[in-house]
Parts: C-alpha cells; sequence; structure tokens
C-alpha cells in the first residue's frame, strides 16, 4: 500500500513537472477539436452579417474576452500578464484564417483544460447560447483576420 501511494505520489510529480515544463518552453498546443466539431459552421457570414449581430458579438467580447485576448484581438489584455499560458492571438497574420469555425467554437464552448481559458458553452456558469457563441465568433473573424 505504501509502496502504491509513493509510485502515485511520483507520477502525479511527473505529470505536474511536465505540465510546467510544457508551459515554460512553449510546447503546450491548444487542443484540437473531434472531427464532428470541426464539422460545425458559422450561420453568420462575417462579411455580410446584419450588424446588430456583429455589435452584440463585439459586446460579448469587450465584456467576457477582451481582459485576456486584448482590445486589438493580439492576446496581451491585463489579465494576460499573470498567466502562464497565454491568451491566443488572433490578430496574429493567418492565426484566424487557418482556424475552423467548428476549432474556435469547440474551444470556446469547452474551455482550454489546464490553461485559463473558460469553457463558455450552454451549462457552464458563463452558459452562453450556441447562438452567442456564433455571434462572437463573427465578431473576432470581422475584428481582427490578418
Ligand atoms: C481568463 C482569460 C481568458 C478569457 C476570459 C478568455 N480566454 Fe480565450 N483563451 C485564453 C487562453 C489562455 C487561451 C489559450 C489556450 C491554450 O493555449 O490551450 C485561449 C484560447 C482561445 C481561443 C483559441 C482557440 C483555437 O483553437 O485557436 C479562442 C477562439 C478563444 N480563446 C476565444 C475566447 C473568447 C471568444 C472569449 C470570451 C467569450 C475568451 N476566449 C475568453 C484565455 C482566456
Amino acid at each position: 500500500m505504501a509502496a502504491t501511494s509513493q509510485v502515485l505520489l511520483l507520477l502525479a510529480t511527473a505529470l505536474v513537472a511536465g505540465n510546467v515544463r510544457a508551459a515554460e518552453s512553449g510546447i503546450h498546443k491548444i487542443p484540437d477539436a473531434p472531427l464532428q466539431a470541426l464539422a460545425m459552421t458559422n450561420p453568420h457570414d462575417p462579411v455580410t452579417v446584419d450588424p446588430a449581430i456583429l455589435d452584440k458579438g463585439a459586446r460579448i467580447f469587450r465584456t467576457k474576452c477582451q481582459k485576456c485576448h486584448g482590445e486589438l484581438g493580439d492576446g496581451k489584455g491585463p489579465k494576460a500578464e499573470t498567466i502562464e499560458i497565454k491568451p491566443a492571438a488572433f490578430s496574429k497574420p493567418g492565426y484566424l484564417s487557418g482556424r475552423k469555425d467548428g476549432q474556435l467554437y469547440w474551444i470556446i464552448a469547452n474551455g482550454s483544460p489546464g490553461t485559463e481559458m473558460p469553457a463558455h458553452g450552454p451549462g457552464t456558469d458563463i452558459n452562453f447560447t450556441p447562438d452567442e457563441i456564433w455571434q462572437v465568433i463573427t465578431y473576432l473573424r470581422r475584428q481582427f483576420t490578418k
């Protein structure tokens, strides 16, 4: 019994150390959405979207995302300084054009485990509806695609 708990403790320590090293050396990678989620598409076209929908997305971004992802979408919000695994920089050239709608949706809904990126989807504390998630994605694409 004692030996077993020692092994478990060693394993746990190794896992934590591994995570810390991954964060320090920048190895951490945002998890890939499962194929089913990747197939989802945004019902709003960022180019032709109704301005009222875009406004809703902007309001969500300002109140719920900007403190980490930054007013300019560069990942440099005031809260970013204190967190180890840094927020995604949407305005980095090629970043958003290289991400599928379903990938963005999945991370926004479920968060990124082991990082500060919260889960916002239905049933979470934040409890966005699917359409609210699409509204903020529409805003991200319109505002920060470079
Ligand atoms: C407390 C800080 C924090 C808040 C608030 C936050 N995020 Fe994030 N976000 C992060 C971090 C950190 C990551 C990087 C996660 C990783 O590296 O695994 C991230 C990653 C992402 C990604 C990257 C997904 C990908 O696959 O490229 C998207 C999209 C995103 N956030 C959208 C949002 C939206 C939209 C909001 C507001 C509704 C929001 N985030 C609120 C910290 C935050």
